[in-house]
């Protein structure tokens, strides 16, 4: 990053400690922007495809696109961010004008925004389309494929949406590896559910970017009221760059 000793040194030159930190902000600022702007052109490819939103209640809209702000949160504070797209979103949609109202600067975020479809922008055989329905599961990320999530919330839960969705781009799918790496906790309502909102998949390919472990992802971000955990034996402590944090 060419720009980083500029910033750095911007940071050394100031006097008094209130200018510190507002300096300090700012460079931090500044180094996440450029972060992101640099992961446009070689961070992993992942789409948010939304082209399923006619299927969802006003509140389903809502909570998706509160979802989104905290996936495009979790982004802005990663390491290595991913090059984000959300296709197939229209201006004149319920989504993006809950968006727009809901998510502060939501026309600023450093990701694309698109009427496209993930096929009109990249060839149908690196697509992975993630659904929790795939029989493969998921083993590594791969810079050459682009990874797609269904842009779903499950309230009035549509079974296999986004499985379907996929079979009619005709692509691969792919679920998460929650049987590989975790196992079925008994719970009072004995309740066990391997579906996560697209926010808390994100979070973990991120985690997975990070530590290259998929016990260390699922630990740190499968939701404990969902009914699964590691083994004890597998758990490991957290790496400090994958520790979870609060909302963006
Ligand atoms: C709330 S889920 C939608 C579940 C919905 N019933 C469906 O048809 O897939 C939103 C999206 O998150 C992703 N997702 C959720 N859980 C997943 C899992 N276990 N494995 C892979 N992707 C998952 C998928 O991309 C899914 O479309």
């Amino acid at each position: 990053m060419k720009s980083f000793l500029f910033y750095l040194l911007l940071f050394l030159h100031t006097d008094s400690d209130s200018d510190h930190t507002q300096l300090s902000k700012r460079v931090q600022k500044a180094i996440t922007k450029e972060r992101l702007a640099e992961s446009q052109s070689t961070g992993l490819r992942l789409c948010v495809d939304l082209s399923m939103t006619d299927f969802m209640s006003d509140k389903e809209i809502s909570r998706l696109a509160g979802q989104l702000r905290r996936l495009y949160g979790s982004n802005k504070r990663a390491t290595h961010p991913f090059r984000l797209i959300l296709t197939d979103l229209r201006e004149d949609s319920r989504l993006y004008r809950e968006c727009v109202r809901m998510n502060d600067g939501f026309l600023n975020y450093l990701m694309e925004i698109t009427e496209q479809s993930c096929l009109d922008l990249f060839p149908a055989e690196t697509v992975v389309y993630l659904t929790p329905d795939a029989e493969e599961a998921l083993e590594t990320l791969d810079a050459d494929r682009v990874y797609v999530l269904g842009g779903l919330v499950d309230e009035s839960i549509q079974k296999k949406l986004s499985l379907s969705r996929a079979g009619e781009l005709s692509v691969r799918t792919a679920r998460l590896p929650i049987d590989e790496f975790m196992v079925k906790k008994n719970n009072s309502k004995n309740f066990h559910s391997k579906i996560l909102a697209v926010n808390q998949v994100f979070d973990i390919l991120l985690t997975f970017c990070e530590t290259s472990s998929w016990t260390h992802a699922l630990q740190a971000w499968f939701p404990a009221s969902k009914g699964y955990t590691i083994p004890a034996g597998d758990s490991a402590p957290l790496p400090a760059a994958a520790q979870p944090q609060g909302d963006d």
